[in-house]
């Protein structure tokens, strides 16, 4: 008879899903007092390499709940774990630099730094977790190559097109090789073209690096080159993006392309 012990079951922190959120709640006060419920519950798992793509009406959310999943803002209630580890339990110190070596965040609207070159945005998240300002540079150079604006790289954004600075975005999130990938609408002030562009380019990083997605779109063009559709309404994530039988919130195993 085989007397090995059996082992004990994975913990959280075992599995290394690259992203997950577990019961998040956000409430905001509103001009008058009340209490807007925003997020009432999502419930997400995000595994190695997948993209899933959050659509969903105006003022539903989705930015909401992006910032939660990157740590930019907290839940009223509760957590994110990267790579298996609780963002909200660890202290601010803590949480900051797991966000900035772990999670690349691109922004609805591009927030890069309006008195700093292209190359120096895209430096910045490695020069803040202690790369030594020589290699940040080259890092830079190379990832503005790779997302096609190396010949922009001493512009400031006021200097670049819409596009440019998307990529510019692009490539500052990816600065540190994160685990995963937070766009808040990558393509949303693009032309058609250029979007099919950074697409391409979203869809290439997955491939090359296995890096995990989270993309909040309109465009149906992204949203359906993604592994997952899920539309944030009534506070919770769901499946059934076409409207029809809802079965509620996202839940596990019903991924598509697995
Ligand atoms: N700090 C805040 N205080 C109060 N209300 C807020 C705050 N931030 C967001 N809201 C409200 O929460 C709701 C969700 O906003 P959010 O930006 O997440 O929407 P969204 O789904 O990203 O919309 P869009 O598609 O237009 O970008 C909105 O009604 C917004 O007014
Ligand atoms: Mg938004």
């Amino acid at each position: 008879m085989n007397s090995q012990p059996i082992p004990p079951p994975p913990r959280a922190e075992e599995t290394h899903v690259p992203l997950e959120a577990l019961g998040l709640r956000k409430h905001f006060l509103s001009g008058d007092g009340s209490e807007l419920r925003i997020l009432q519950g999502v419930d997400l798992r995000i595994g190695a390499g997948e993209v899933v793509a959050i659509v969903g009406a105006s003022g539903v959310g989705k930015s909401t709940l992006l910032h939660l999943l990157g740590a930019l803002d907290r839940p009223t209630q509760g957590d994110v774990f990267v790579g298996g580890t609780s963002l909200f339990e660890m202290d601010q110190e803590a949480r900051a630099e797991v966000r900035n070596r772990h999670v690349g965040f691109v922004f609805q609207f591009h927030h890069l730094l309006r008195d700093f070159s292209a190359l120096e945005n895209v430096a910045f998240p490695c020069r803040i977790g202690g790369v030594p300002e020589g290699q940040a540079l080259d890092r830079a150079r190379a990832l503005l190559e790779a997302v096609g604006v190396g010949n922009r790289k001493d512009h400031l954004p006021t200097q670049l097109s819409g596009g440019e600075q998307q990529r510019v975005a692009v490539a500052r999130a990816l600065a540190n090789d994160p685990l995963v990938l937070l766009a808040d609408e990558p393509s949303g002030n693009l032309d058609e073209a250029t979007s099919r562009e950074l697409h391409e380019l979203l869809f290439g990083l997955r491939e090359e690096k296995g890096t995990s997605m989270v993309l909040v779109t309109h465009n149906l063009d992204l949203a359906d080159q993604a592994d997952r559709i899920l539309e944030l309404r009534d506070g919770v994530l769901h499946n059934d993006v076409n409207g029809g039988t809802s079965e509620g919130p996202e839940e596990e195993g019903e991924k598509l392309g697995e």
